[in-house]
């Protein structure tokens, strides 16, 4: 009998996206869906569009043809800034790079999205910071300001930010490639406790052990398709591609992490706007 994933209507559902920049074509018709509950990660090459897969998802990129749709809402279809502002609310988004706001104290981070964008009083605002910060065990840095943050400790900021906001999904962008390795793992608990507690997650990481700990479906891009997708017991036990096990081997036979890439003109660009709208 099928399970109640299977035949209940995704929360997320990508069809046929084509998306170019210029005449580079990145993604090349990809189909993907993200049910609710689901911890899904994408798992590629450098450069094969996974990022440019999470910001189509966010309404940040248009693409030329396809559909994306977020729950009910069309996000291909949306014209104006305001209508993607209103996704974005629902649609948490963590980067690697944790863009906290650094004039504001940690609570103050957290705080200031649901008062202005959802209308939360202060009295409550704070009181759901606290209790968002001590789940990520950092309710002792209340009072600290960004700067004054380990990476690992930024980054779960970041989360509880992305939290604070009650979305229906989180995007995680290679969240723990920028840290120090001894604090990527506290990093990596908090999120593997959020799928736990079944919040829907898509993943893009580079951490293949832990994507295949807390997947239930990865999808392996390359070059702008899906080359395969399945369980993570599939995909890294049993991948059906040449590609995929080609690319496995690598990942898993090399202990060391890929350099951060965090000059991504592009990227900043698209993180001012995101902010913004928070
Ligand atoms: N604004 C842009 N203009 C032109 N090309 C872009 C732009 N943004 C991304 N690209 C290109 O699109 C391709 C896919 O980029 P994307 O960032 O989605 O890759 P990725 O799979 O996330 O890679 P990585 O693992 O390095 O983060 C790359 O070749 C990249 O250079
Ligand atoms: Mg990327």
């Amino acid at each position: 009998m099928p399970s109640i994933e299977t035949v209940a209507e995704p929360l997320v559902s990508l069809r046929d996206l084509h998306l170019s920049f210029g005449a580079s074509p990145v993604l090349k018709g990809i189909d993907l869906d993200v049910h609710r509950g689901q911890a899904v990660s994408i798992i590629g090459p450098s450069g094969s569009g996974k990022s440019t897969i999470l910001r189509c998802i966010t309404g940040l990129l248009q693409p030329q043809r396809g559909s994306i749709r977020v729950g009910a809402t069309e996000v291909h279809t949306l014209a104006k800034e305001a209508q993607r502002i209103e996704l974005r609310k629902r649609v948490g988004f963590v980067f690697q790079q944790y863009n906290l706001f650094p004039h504001l104290s940690v609570l103050e981070n957290l705080v200031i999205a649901p008062r202005k964008v959802l209308g939360r009083s202060r009295i409550d605002a704070e009181k759901e910071a606290r209790a968002l910060l001590a789940k990520v065990r950092m309710e002792h840095k209340a009072d600290a300001y960004p700067g004054q943050l380990s990476g690992g400790q930024q980054q779960r900021v970041a989360i509880a930010r992305a939290l604070a906001m009650r979305p229906e999904l989180i995007l995680f962008d290679e969240v723990t490639s920028a840290l120090d390795p001894e604090t990527v793992g506290e990093v990596l608990t908090v999120i593997r406790e959020l799928t736990e507690e079944g919040m829907t997650c898509v993943l893009v990481t580079h951490e293949m052990r832990f994507a295949e700990e807390i997947s239930d479906i990865v999808y392996f891009t390359e070059n702008g398709v899906i080359v395969e997708h399945g369980s993570a017991t599939q995909i890294f036990q049993h991948p059906g591609s040449e590609r995929t096990q080609e690319f496995l081997r690598h990942a898993l036979g090399d202990p060391g992490r890929r350099p951060a890439t965090a000059n991504d003109p592009y990227l900043l660009t698209n993180l001012s706007r995101y902010s913004l709208s928070v």
